[in-house]
């Protein structure tokens, strides 16, 4: 659906932000952007949205280069929530921001309302239509992002950082929803992050970015199997891989694999208390 070439991006002031990027999102996929500060995981959402254009390389949306496609034809089919929300809000009410986008794409006044009230309840913010947008607290501001692009019903979804600044329950709700709109609605999506802990639980597959380089790819098995890369790329692997990984190492107990999830490592723990018959 979208398949990024061999992009370099450079910045005005000289800053090598991107170099030998390549990676392909297929329909359908929940893809994590793994990196440090810095890494340059927004850069490279911005090159994929068509707004960052001065790039070497490709990118390719449904068989079309980017740079080819109008703004209008982009957004169609895609929609990017920004790190940060008050780059991203604009109206004087929450009602009237996330509805700006609907009214735009041609929708009569009343699916207009039940776009909104629809995307306003599953980012749990309903009742605040008349607040004004920047009254709204930071989690609140960042919900209405999502809410905007819900309203507008988007086939692939880049999301810059959608869980940074929410409670942990606020964390954990953004990505039921997010694995929902994934796996009910066929959202494509692709999210840069760097809570390590959330991706195993909801990514099919993720890239680690590191200096504006991809370092490592795959399943979240397959790239948390090397705690020492992690550390020299300022991450740390999960807190349940990070324990169990002690206890097989440091601690000589045996475990077939390094669990990533809490109910994965239950079932390895049982299975080797079993094993030792305690
Ligand atoms: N407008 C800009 N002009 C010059 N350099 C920039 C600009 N925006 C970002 N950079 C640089 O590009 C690199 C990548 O930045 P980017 O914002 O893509 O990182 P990031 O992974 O999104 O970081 P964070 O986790 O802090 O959001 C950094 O070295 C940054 O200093
Ligand atoms: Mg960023």
């Amino acid at each position: 659906m979208l398949s990024v070439e061999k992009l370099y991006y450079r910045y005005a002031d000289g800053t090598d932000a991107l170099s030998d990027i390549n990676l392909d999102v297929k329909k359908g996929q929940f893809i994590g952007l793994l990196g440090a500060n810095g890494s340059g995981k927004t850069t490279l959402l911005r090159t994929m949205d068509g707004l960052l254009k001065g790039f070497e390389g490709r990118v390719v949306l449904d068989g079309t280069d980017i740079r080819k496609l109008t703004p209008k034809q982009i957004y169609k089919k895609m929609g990017l929530v920004f790190q940060n929300p008050d780059d991203q809000l604009f109206a004087p009410t929450l009602f009237e921001d996330v509805a700006f986008g609907p009214l735009n794409m041609g929708f009569d006044d009343n699916e207009v309302k039940q776009r909104v009230a629809a995307a306003l309840k599953e980012v749990e913010l309903e009742g605040l239509e008349k607040k004004s947008v920047h009254n709204l607290s930071f989690g609140q501001r960042k919900r209405a992002c999502i809410a905007g692009l819900l309203a507008m019903g988007h086939e692939m979804l880049l999301l810059d950082e959608p869980t940074a600044g929410l409670d942990p329950m606020g964390e954990y709700r953004m990505m039921k929803l997010l694995q929902r709109l994934n796996r009910e609605n066929g959202v494509t999506i692709v999210m840069a992050t760097h809570s390590v802990d959330l991706v195993p639980v909801f990514l099919d597959e993720l890239y680690i970015l590191s200096k504006g380089r991809i370092t490592r790819g795959g399943t979240p098995e397959e790239v948390f199997n090397a705690p020492e890369d992690m550390a020299n790329i300022k991450l740390r692997l999960p807190h349940i891989a990070e324990l169990i990984y002690r206890l097989k190492h440091e601690d000589k107990i045996k475990f077939d694999r390094i669990p990533l999830t809490i109910g994965e490592a239950r079932r390895e723990i049982l299975k080797t208390f079993e094993n030792e018959k305690y």
